[in-house]
């Protein structure tokens, strides 16, 4: 329903002359102002039976429009080919916005837009611009490029659609990079100015009801497709715009690919497989792109099908497997301060909804208080991550946030609560060869004095580093049960999920 609304404004935020973007050397055109022009009225199609030139005057190239006659060239001195491109481009561009009916576009689905725009720029090329100097790659390119620009996303659009593109990085407009297998590159794609950066910026916030300006400079945001966008805009990013995409992994990893990855041994995924199903609340533990997220998407495919589930994020991330999922997201105030939703809000109003299961994408802030409220009152088999270092450090994290919440509880009745509530840690780690594992398994096994109890059942114990393998090395070491038969063994098999011993059986142990 906004995609209309979305597309006019689009339409008229690329008709104030941001349209083209430089791929080649540094454009020397002014800085594009915003509202040079007037947006022409719509038009039906096929009224241009002006002429090849056409009789509208044709705003953003500059007053008079730049001639470009076979031979004359733009009216630029020293204009490099790519000038030229971008020129003409510009002016297909404004052609386009011409000759659109702006009030036909309420009514169409984006794909046939797509192809109406280029069967327009297209028939303008056969007709008004069949004299341009463009060879017909760059004949091409521009039909795709205009689409991209009214449409999507710009000069990304391209990396967006690249499968072998896992993240794209933009470091003012100047500078895009792009992730490719693990491997950072510079690309040649770039934007015409900040202000066109800007505007893209601006498009990929306003579609997820968010905004970024002076008063907040950064926003995280989501695609349509699930990639995930965080942007951050001067003063605070010192040298323009900042755009970081962390693209959507279409396939997601499955649990036999962190056993391949040797992110962990198969003993420790069959158990892991059956905690989830026998309703353990589970807590996975690690830093930054420690593969948290991941790890937690493996797990809930070990939700029974038929439970309810409940998801909170801030940013939609996890693709649950389950068809009966409800997806809950944050959302930030709005510009007069009012209307933020916390995750707090979210869990607090989860409970309401007659959830089997709730898992909380990252547990930040005072909802840990209502998330353990939940694990102990009979929502168990809850699934949540948190950023810690140690399965130590994220309960001593987990206590913080819940005296967050404000409520008075005495440190050993807060421990008791907590020991209470989770059951397992999953401690996961980025190594310094950039694998991820599952350091160290540990169950929560009870209070002593006013300290929790815990009690290691798998680690991963690294034992050599081998510099000279590949670029960012090795990392040796062993994967090792400790010999320690979990206490919620027992829970398990009267749940009709027994354990083989031999599954913690340190003879068992695996190097790597
Ligand atoms: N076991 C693994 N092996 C290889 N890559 C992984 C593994 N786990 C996660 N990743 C990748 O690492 C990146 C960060 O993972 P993510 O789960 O989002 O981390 P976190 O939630 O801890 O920030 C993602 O690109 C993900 O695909
Ligand atoms: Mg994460």
């Amino acid at each position: 329903m906004d995609l209309q609304n979305r597309l006019r404004r689009n339409i008229i935020k690329e008709f104030g002359g941001i349209g083209p973007l430089s791929r080649i050397g540094a454009s020397s055109r002014a800085p594009s102002g915003e509202g040079a022009t007037s947006v022409p009225p719509p038009t039906l199609r096929g009224s241009s039976a002006e002429g090849p030139e056409g009789v509208r005057p044709i705003p953003p190239a500059g007053p008079s429009g730049p001639t470009l006659s076979p031979g004359g060239g733009p009216a630029r001195a020293a204009a490099s080919p790519g000038d030229a491109y971008y020129e003409i481009k510009t002016r297909i561009h404004v052609r386009l916005i011409d000759l659109m009916d702006l009030s036909k576009i309420e009514s169409m689905p984006e794909q046939v837009l797509r192809s109406e725009i280029g069967a327009i720029v297209e028939q303008l090329m056969r007709e008004e611009f069949v004299s341009a100097p463009l060879n017909s790659a760059e004949r091409r390119a521009v039909i795709e490029e205009i689409k991209d620009e009214v449409l999507g996303l710009g000069p990304l659009e391209p990396f967006l659609k690249d499968p072998t593109v896992n993240d794209v990085l933009v470091n003012g407009f100047a500078h895009v990079y792009v992730e490719r297998a693990g491997k950072l590159e510079a690309t040649s794609a770039r934007f015409r100015d900040d202000v066109h950066l800007r505007k893209i910026i601006d498009r990929i916030v306003s579609r997820v009801g968010r905004r970024i300006d002076e008063s907040s400079p950064m926003v995280d945001a989501r695609l349509a497709d699930g990639s995930r966008v965080n942007a951050i805009i001067p003063p605070l990013a010192i040298d323009g715009p900042s755009l970081s995409i962390r693209k959507f992994s279409k396939t997601p990893l499955e649990i036999q690919d962190l056993i391949d990855k040797k992110a962990m041994i198969p003993s420790l995924a069959e158990v892991l497989g059956s905690i989830v199903k026998a309703r353990l609340n589970v807590l996975i533990s690690g830093g930054t792109g420690s593969g948290k997220t991941t790890l937690l998407n493996v797990l809930s495919r070990f939700v029974p099908g038929e439970e309810r589930i409940v998801t909170i994020e801030d940013a939609a991330e996890l693709q649950l497997k389950q068809e009966h999922v409800v997806r809950l997201e944050t959302r930030p105030a709005n510009i007069e301060g009012r209307g933020e939703i916390t995750q707090r809000d979210l869990v607090k109003n989860c409970l309401r909804m007659r959830p089997d299961r709730i898992i909380v994408g990252e547990v930040r802030g005072a909802e840990a208080l209502d998330m353990l409220q939940a694990m102990n009152t009979g929502h168990d088999g809850s699934l949540a991550t948190i950023h810690a270092n140690t399965p130590r450090d994220a309960l001593m994290r987990l206590e913080t946030m819940v005296s967050m919440a404000g409520l008075n509880l005495e440190t050993l009745s807060l421990r008791r609560y907590v020991s209470s509530a989770i059951d397992v840690i999953v401690q996961v780690a980025r190594l310094a060869d950039g694998s991820r594992k599952v350091i160290s398994f540990q169950e929560i096994s009870g209070m002593e004095g006013d300290m929790v109890t815990m009690q290691e059942i798998f680690s991963f114990e690294q034992t050599g580093f081998d510099r000279s393998v590949g670029k960012n090395g090795k990392v040796h070491g062993r994967f090792r049960p400790l010999g320690v038969r979990p206490k919620f063994a027992d829970r398990l098999e009267a749940m009709g999920l027994p354990l083989e011993r031999t599954l913690f059986d340190p003879a068992n142990a695996v190097e790597m």
